[in-house]
């Protein structure tokens, strides 16, 4: 299977190359600023605001199915910068799925949690009406509309927090943020009001291949097994660290005074991909035992 990995320096995109890197798989990987080496492999160039590029590298890699993960991730910075935002999240989308629509190739786009406005109790399930609270949210909304209007054979993914070591920058994620802080001896502050379901990357990348592989279509969850806020991940990561849970307090995302509106509880039930493709999402402290035992410069690095 000839597989095209749109954002593969990113953090879940490294991953999707790692698990990727198999018999039977042949993978190309696109990377925009940050020319890293994934191993001896070298990645290819790609602007998804570039129609003729994006165009290009689909002709030349001429793979079975994409799976797109590039995008500005940074919430605040999209609602900082709407016109690059829905430049590179919808529009780039746009070129995506219609130059794949054009090489007969399905897309599984990857989005996100934060197309519902967090106002459900319990967790949201893939029928449940979408109500993006900030320009981040609505740019990956629009962006799911063109890849399934694109292609009925084409896949959302929506992922919920992500976690894990990054191993291709210095972008941070809630949970080596927080061991960087802890580690430090820093307090900090963690919401109690803001509630998800950390997503592991690793496994995310293992569960995105598999659904791959199951010919997946329509909109699917694919999140961690728990629900919870910042302050139960801080006493979590704390206790499978070793850390001081002292260091961790509560806190509010209301007095946070963030640029985006964020959603109180999006926590997503995967339940949907758990039975069509019978698997197990995992959970949290699970993720973090595996992040433990592979600490970079504490165990071989095998493919990086
Ligand atoms: N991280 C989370 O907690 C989270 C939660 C929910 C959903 N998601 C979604 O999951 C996906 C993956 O997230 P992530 O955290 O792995 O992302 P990330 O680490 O921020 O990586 C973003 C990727 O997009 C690439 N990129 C940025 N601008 C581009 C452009 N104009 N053209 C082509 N590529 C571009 C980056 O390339 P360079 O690094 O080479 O510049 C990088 O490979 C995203 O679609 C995100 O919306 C993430």
């Amino acid at each position: 299977m000839k597989l095209l990995i749109i954002g593969g320096t990113g953090l879940l995109g490294q991953y999707l190359v790692l698990e990727a890197s198999q018999p039977g798989w042949e993978v190309t990987a696109t990377y925009h600023d940050n020319d890293a080496k994934l191993g001896t492999r070298t990645l290819v160039h790609m602007d998804v605001r570039d129609e003729a590029e994006v165009k290009e590298v689909i002709r030349t890699a001429q793979p079975d199915v994409v799976i797109h993960t590039a995008g500005i991730t940074d919430i605040d910075r999209c609602e900082n910068n709407p016109q690059m935002a829905w430049e590179v999240n919808a529009e780039g989308t746009y070129n995506v799925v219609s130059a794949c629509k054009t090489a007969g190739v399905p897309v599984l786009y990857v989005s996100t949690d934060a197309v519902f406005n967090g106002q459900k109790e319990e967790r949201y399930y893939e029928f449940d009406t979408p109500d993006p609270l900030s320009i981040y949210a609505q740019t990956k909304l629009e962006a799911e509309r063109l890849t399934l209007d694109a292609d009925h054979r084409n896949t959302v993914a929506r992922i919920s927090l992500m976690y894990g070591w990054n191993r291709l920058s210095e972008k941070r994620n809630f949970v080596t943020w927080l061991l960087e802080e802890m580690r430090a001896g820093r307090q900090v502050e963690l919401f109690t009001d803001r509630r998800t379901t950390p997503t592991y990357a690793p496994h995310c990348a293992q569960v995105l291949l598999k659904m791959i592989k199951g010919e997946s279509r329509g909109i699917y969850h694919v999140a961690g097994a728990d629900c919870m806020d910042r302050y139960e991940m801080g006493m979590a990561i704390a206790d499978v660290f070793g850390l001081k849970c002292g260091l961790c307090k509560h806190g509010s995302v209301q007095s946070a005074g963030h640029p985006a509106k964020r959603g109180r509880n999006l926590c997503l039930s995967s339940q949907k991909a758990e039975a069509e493709f019978d698997l197990r999402m995992m959970h949290f402290r699970d993720g973090l035992k595996a992040m433990r035992s592979t600490e970079p410069g504490h165990e071989p690095d095998p493919d990086f």
